[in-house]
């Protein structure tokens, strides 16, 4: 008798699991940005992305740094294509889409996304149009922005459906960390923005730091502000950096792996609020361009 209801049990979780895959996926935007460039940005993207792969999550990254490419470089993969290639020659946009690692996609930015910014309505029209089409193919789309805020990354942030700024505890990241707080809160739209700490010395500094953002963003900002975890300064990042290896593949068991690690299942376990998907993502970032002035 036990054995049957454990049989039971077992298909119908089973058949739980299939319906849930045979469920469209709802794409998710998140924009990782900073005010300090060098902070850390593409490799916590690329890391928190490989580590979400690691979930079994369809994850793509697509590397919205204006003029500087980061994420191919990072990966060691020359991209065959960019952005720029797929606008100039009509592309699809799956034929720019590279395969990475462990079935992570990227869209390599390089120099094309600058170029992009100069287009016409039409042909962004047109390339927005095709990004439409990666939904419900993936589950994550991770734009990782350039340094500083310029109007494209505060239209990417505006328009995503979780924002993540990453910091240093350095006293001049965490000043420049709250300008772009202070810039995305006086917006109408309030995206739904985490702190990832990066680069800690201990848990302690991270903590601190989170605090101290946390409280100045209460007080002047009159918002409250989560934060998603804490990474340590770990010299073998910059080791997996210069082997242009994600840390997560090079060393899957230093710190700062663990700490992606962990930090991406806290990630998921987060409930789900705001997710507008691609769509809405879209339609906030063409509207965001007069506003803004794009
Ligand atoms: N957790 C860490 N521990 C030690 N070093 C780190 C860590 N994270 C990043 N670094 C170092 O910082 C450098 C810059 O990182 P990264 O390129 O990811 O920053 P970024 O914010 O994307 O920079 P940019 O603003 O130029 O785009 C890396 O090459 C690495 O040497
Ligand atoms: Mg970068």
């Amino acid at each position: 008798m036990k054995d049957q209801a454990e049989q039971l049990r077992k298909q119908l979780l089973q058949l739980q699991q299939q319906s849930k895959e045979l469920e469209p996926r709802k794409t998710k935007v998140i924009t990782v940005c900073s005010g300090k460039g060098g902070v850390g940005k593409s490799n916590f993207s690329l890391n928190f992305a490989l580590a979400l792969l690691r979930q079994q999550k369809k994850v793509l990254i697509f590397d919205v740094d204006l003029g500087l490419a980061n994420i191919d470089v990072l990966l060691g993969i020359p991209p065959r294509r960019n952005m720029l290639h797929m606008i100039e020659q009509d592309l699809p946009i799956t034929d720019i889409i590279e395969e990475g690692p462990e079935g992570l996609k990227f869209i390599a930015g390089g120099s094309g996304f600058n170029h992009l910014i100069h287009l016409e309505q039409q042909k962004i029209d047109r390339l927005f149009e095709e990004l439409s089409h990666l939904h419900g193919q993936v589950d994550y789309i991770i734009l990782d922005t350039g340094a500083g805020l310029s109007n494209e990354s505060l239209r990417f942030i505006l328009a995503a459906d979780d924002v993540i700024v990453v910091t240093t505890p350095e006293p001049t990241a965490i000043t420049d960390a709250y300008a772009v707080l202070k810039m995305v809160y006086t917006q109408q739209q309030k995206p739904n923005i985490r702190l990832v700490i990066n680069r800690c010395s201990s848990h302690k500094e991270g903590r601190e730091t989170g605090q101290k953002l946390k409280l100045v963003t209460r007080r002047f900002l009159n918002q409250e502000i989560g934060v998603l975890g804490y990474i340590p300064d770990d010299p073998n990042v910059m080791k997996a950096v210069k082997k242009q290896k994600p840390f997560l593949i090079q060393f899957p068991s230093t710190d700062a792996s663990v700490a992606l690690s962990n930090l991406a299942r806290a990630y998921l376990d987060l409930p789900i609020e705001n997710q507008g998907g691609i769509k809405s993502f879209l339609t906030k970032f063409l509207k965001s361009r007069s506003k803004i002035g794009g």
